[in-house]
């Protein structure tokens, strides 16, 4: 069914904030081009809104919040912007590590994250270390991520421990596969509630495949730099409105 629902007669309610939201931030390129400017001005305001999003998401109660801030795609773009992104977690803590530690929100990344610059590398450990001890929302930066290699990474990490005799084949459940995905740091919370994705298109880009089985999904029509707060809380009321049943009836 196409997405008609109309939010405007409904308001947000406290009472079914989901727990975890994940984000495909898309169409910074698209912002940018539209002003005539290069594709980094767009990455640049972008990262800008991720302060916005998530201190509001954190306001909401959202105890979750995954943002898709590079893919293990995204290696393919021309090299000057794929440096421009790698250096993009450098600025974003440098600028807005208070905001991240008055919100008392906890950093974590998911993603290949041996395989980026080794001083980006550094400043997301760094940022990590310094929130590790706040209790707050989870700002969990899916950096150099992809759905397959996730999968994939955690087969091999079974098949390994099968040869290494610390359990049978038999032995592996959804539980023990879960235990090896990259989310696992998550724990219950691992699989989203709620995808959002901006920029109007409609596929998942290799995001999360095995952790949103189940998940809701809303696709906003605007790019991301333009994503507000008020887009934020229209689409957890879509949302909230989202009958939920799991494979099974009501
Ligand atoms: C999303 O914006 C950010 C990343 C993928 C890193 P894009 O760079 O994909 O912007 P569009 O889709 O080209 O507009
Ligand atoms: C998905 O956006 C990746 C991120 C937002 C980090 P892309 O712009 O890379 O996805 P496609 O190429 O449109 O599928
Ligand atoms: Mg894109």
């Amino acid at each position: 069914m196409v997405d008609t629902f109309d939010d405007s007669d409904y308001q947000l309610s406290m009472d079914n904030i989901p727990k975890h939201i994940a984000i495909i931030m898309d169409g910074n390129g698209r912002w940018a081009k539209k002003r005539g400017l290069q594709r980094i001005a767009g990455h640049k305001e972008g990262m800008n809104n991720v302060k916005t999003i998530a201190i509001t998401a954190s306001d909401f109660g959202v105890k979750v919040l995954t943002l898709y801030a590079f893919s293990t795609e995204n290696w393919g773009r021309p090299t000057s912007e794929v440096n421009f992104l790698m250096r993009l977690p450098i600025d974003f803590f440098s600028v807005f590590m208070p905001d991240l530690m008055k919100n008392n929100i906890k950093v974590i990344a998911t993603g290949l994250i041996e395989k980026i610059p080794k001083n980006t590398r550094q400043i997301i450990q760094r940022a990590m270390d310094d929130t590790k001890d706040n209790t707050g929302m989870i700002l969990n930066f899916a950096f150099n991520y992809g759905g397959r290699a996730d999968i994939l990474e955690a087969t091999k990490a079974l098949a390994q421990k099968v040869k290494d005799n610390e359990f049978s084949v038999d032995a592996i459940d959804e539980k023990i596969f879960e235990d090896n995905l990259l989310t696992n740091v998550l724990g219950e919370l691992a699989d989203p509630d709620l995808l959002i994705r901006t920029s109007g298109e409609t596929r998942i880009s290799n995001f999360m495949l095995w952790q949103l089985a189940y998940t809701e999904m809303v696709f906003n029509d605007n790019l991301w730099p333009d994503y507000s707060s008020e887009d934020l809380e229209h689409d957890i009321i879509k949302y909230q409105n989202r009958d939920r049943r799991f494979g099974k009836l009501n």
